[in-house]
């Protein structure tokens, strides 16, 4: 009702905005045009009794002429009665050549002499204005054998034309107003077609279908050029708000609960990943509590502590089982409980088929360009498709209305979007994918690569770090799937869902944690000189990774092999430390991987070390992140080789635990980060000698320099952090719903 309510006054104000300035300008024409018509119609009037005077007057003259040879007074005078007969001819005398009226009917005015008035009316000598209304009057010459006797004065009634006049008049005005009321009308009418058109058109933009599929039946494509334009308008205002709002604010945890509330009050978000934010094992000493290992663990916590929703992940610890509730729900942090962790559970042949066989072996590597092949089983993929499904199902559980906010998280769910979509339409889908978008090529050999494009496609936003990645994938879609995608503004229609595809780089916390409770750098650098037992002339460098093929840790201890090949006076001053999580060790392919790794960092020590001196230390085991983040503080390098990487989180770590402004990032151009943190020493990991030289140059980095680079990459990660990549994410859905929302009431009211 409310809203017919609007709709009527849109369209009275509509129509009256058309209307009266049309009735305006309609008054004023015909105010304009009356007077000249009877300017006109008086000047043709004069110039028709001219002639007719001139007509009388020569038609008369002959019979006049002989009755004044003869002097017939009464025959002259019943002449000139006789002429009066006609209407017009009002009177009519006869002036001898002295001017003297000598005959005249019994009609003529005694205003009226024998020649024209002096005082024109209307500009005209012939109009005389008399008491019985207005006369036209002619004198003209009479002549009798070619010799001038007098003149004859004829006088017409003019009554007739002004009564023509006004009847013109009359017929103007009523023209004027049927030609107002008619061109309302139309106005009106095409205003109101417009307006619904218009309103049509809107509605299935936002709908995702665009402008063209009401007219595609009717082979309108001249209109797509026009509807791409519309939709990279839209997205340059956007983007130009967007980045307004990157300038403008700067992104804390409050500031995400700020926004939560006011553009997504009240709404309820959940988080769906397959790893979990804390890890429940059975220790010694009883459950202990872990924390994984993981860039998207790392950048999501902080996001739910914000906004306090339920974290949807698989429950794969040892303790997982006894710690959560009858809904397998448990609190966390432990320590300070923000959010609900919701467990799921999966047996061993269901891991290892979803996680280990279809997300590891096939999709990880398929999406990394790190020359391992991926490996394809139909088994693998149907129990892909069962966990999605289950995820799917918990999520439809948790949540308590028919609209939340979803965040999917990376591709162990490809498939889970589409479910999500086909259960709770009205869903705001935001899927991340974690890691690098292969090109269309690389993708194509997946044998499932349509279904799980059109998994993805269930989302309304699908977020990669780089724009590079989002290309890449507009690329596939366009190259497998039978849908429109608008490179221009980023976007997929497919079976009147719009996905907007979009870059949102992932970061860390600023300020960074444990910044508080962390010892001074020197005593950081103390407690890992002695845990490791290097002596204090020994430079650090560091590199911090999940024991994967893609981080480049083989190439990065080549390159450590080369630089001390290179400068031998580096041996004996150089120590490099590895911290690598073992990770997904069940793999043949991570098994013979940290085999590799082992046996080059023997090699380099065999080659190299000296008693009290090793140059390689590996530490495969698990790290807390506290202990991770004082080694970064110890460190004189940090070295991150990755083959491939989305975005490298590793990067932005050690950079924020750098508060006294030293230490050097090398860093690998095929990783995200790399994007944005310019003051690095970028290297192609593949190229060992370049790697070493780079390694060389942070080692004998002058102290202004580093500072001057650190400051500069600081400012990065704490203006660009976790925060700003969750709100822009999320400001972006709540835009989204808030258009949804509009769409479905116009579309109920139209
Ligand atoms: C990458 C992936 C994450 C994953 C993490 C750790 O960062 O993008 O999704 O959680 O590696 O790997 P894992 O297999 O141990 O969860």
């Amino acid at each position: 009702m409310g809203f017919q309510k609007i709709k009527s006054s849109r369209s009275l104000r509509l129509t009256l905005r058309f209307v009266i300035p049309l009735i305006v300008v309609m008054t004023l024409l015909a105010f304009l045009v009356v007077p000249l018509v009877d300017k006109l119609t008086l000047r043709w009037s004069v110039r028709d009794l001219d002639m007719r005077s001139k007509l009388i007057t020569s038609t008369f003259q002959e019979p006049l002429g002989d009755l004044l040879v003869q002097g017939s007074s009464k025959k002259i005078n019943s002449l000139i009665a006789r002429l009066t007969q006609d209407e017009r001819l009002y009177a009519l005398g006869y002036c001898d050549g002295q001017g003297k009226l000598l005959y005249h009917t019994s009609t003529f005015p005694k205003d009226v002499g024998c020649s024209l008035p002096n005082s024109p009316l209307h500009e005209s000598p012939a109009l005389v204005r008399l008491p019985q209304g207005l006369v036209h009057v002619a004198v003209n010459p009479v002549s009798i054998d070619g010799v001038p006797t007098g003149s004859l004065v004829l006088v017409h009634d003019m009554s007739y034309v002004e009564r023509r006049s006004s009847e013109t008049r009359k017929y103007i005005l009523i023209l004027f107003a049927i030609l107002c009321l008619v061109t309302s009308l139309i106005t009106v009418l095409v205003a109101h077609l417009s307006w619904r058109g218009w309103m049509t058109g809107v509605r299935a933009l936002l709908r995702g279908e665009g402008l063209i599929k009401p007219f595609a039946k009717s082979s309108n494509s001249e209109l797509q050029p026009l509807v791409g334009d519309l939709r990279a308008l839209l997205r340059t205002i956007d983007s130009e708000r967007r980045i307004a709002d990157d300038v403008t604010s700067s992104w804390n945890p409050d500031a995400l609960r700020d926004l939560l509330y006011k553009q997504l009050a009240g709404e309820q978000i959940l988080v769906v990943s397959n790893r979990e934010p804390y890890i429940h094992m059975k220790g010694k000493d009883g459950i202990e509590i872990h924390r994984p290992a993981s860039g998207l663990v790392t950048a999501v916590e902080p996001v739910m502590r914000a906004c306090s929703g339920i974290w949807i992940a698989h429950g794969g610890g040892t303790a997982d089982y006894d710690v959560v509730d009858k809904k397998d729900h448990v609190r966390v942090p432990p320590e300070h409980p923000d959010y609900t962790l919701r467990r799921i559970w999966l047996s061993q042949e269901e891991e290892k088929g979803y996680y280990y066989g279809f997300a590891n072996e096939g999709l990880w590597p398929l999406c990394h360009i790190a020359h391992v092949r991926p490996i394809f089983r139909t088994s693998d993929w149907q129990q892909y498709v069962a966990i999605n499904q289950r995820f799917a199902d918990a999520v439809i559980r948790e949540a308590e209305r028919d609209d939340p906010v979803v965040l999917v998280q990376d591709y162990h769910f490809a498939l889970l979007p589409e479910m999500l979509r086909k259960a709770m339409p009205k869903a705001t889908i935001i899927t991340f994918w974690h890691i690098p978008w292969p090109n269309p090529e690389s993708f194509g050999i997946c044998p499932w690569r349509e279904e799980l494009l059109q998994g993805m496609l269930g989302s309304t936003i699908l977020g990669f770090h780089t724009p590079f990645h989002c290309k890449n994938f507009l690329e596939t879609v366009d190259r497998y799937l039978e849908t429109r995608v608008e490179h221009a503004s980023s976007t997929i229609s497919h079976g009147g869902n719009l996905t907007l595809v979009e870059a949102y780089p992932i970061s860390i916390q600023w300020p960074p944690p444990w910044q508080e409770s962390q010892p001074c750098i020197a005593d950081c650098r103390a407690y890992v000189r002695s845990t490791l037992n290097i002596q204090d002339h020994c430079l650090i460098g560091l590199g911090v990774d999940r024991l994967d093929y893609t981080k480049g840790i083989l190439e990065r201890l080549r390159a450590v092999e080369c630089l001390l090949e290179n400068h031998p006076d580096m041996i004996g001053r150089f120590c490099f430390v590895q911290i690598a999580a073992p990770s997904r060790s069940v793999l043949e392919e991570y098994q013979a991987f940290d085999a590799r790794v082992r046996a080059l960092a023997s090699q380099i020590n065999l080659r190299f070390a000296s008693p009290g001196y090793l140059p390689v230390q590996l530490k495969i085991e698990h790290h807390e992140p506290e202990e991770v983040n004082r080694y970064y503080r110890a460190a004189d390098v940090c070295m991150v080789t990755s083959l491939h990487d989305g975005m490298n989180l590793v990067a932005k770590e050690y950079v924020a635990a750098r508060d006294d402004e030293e230490g050097v990032l090398v860093l690998s151009r095929f990783t995200g980060a790399a994007h944005e943190l310019y003051e690095a020493l970028i290297v192609n990991p593949y190229h060992i000698e370049q790697t070493a030289d780079a390694l060389y140059q942070a080692l004998t980095m002058p102290a202004f320099e580093q500072q001057a680079r650190m400051r500069s990459m600081r400012s990065m990660v704490r203006d660009f952090n976790v925060y700003r990549w969750a709100a822009r994410m999320l400001l972006d859905a709540a835009r989204i719903r808030q258009r949804g929302k509009l769409a479905n009431r116009i579309g109920m009211q139209l």
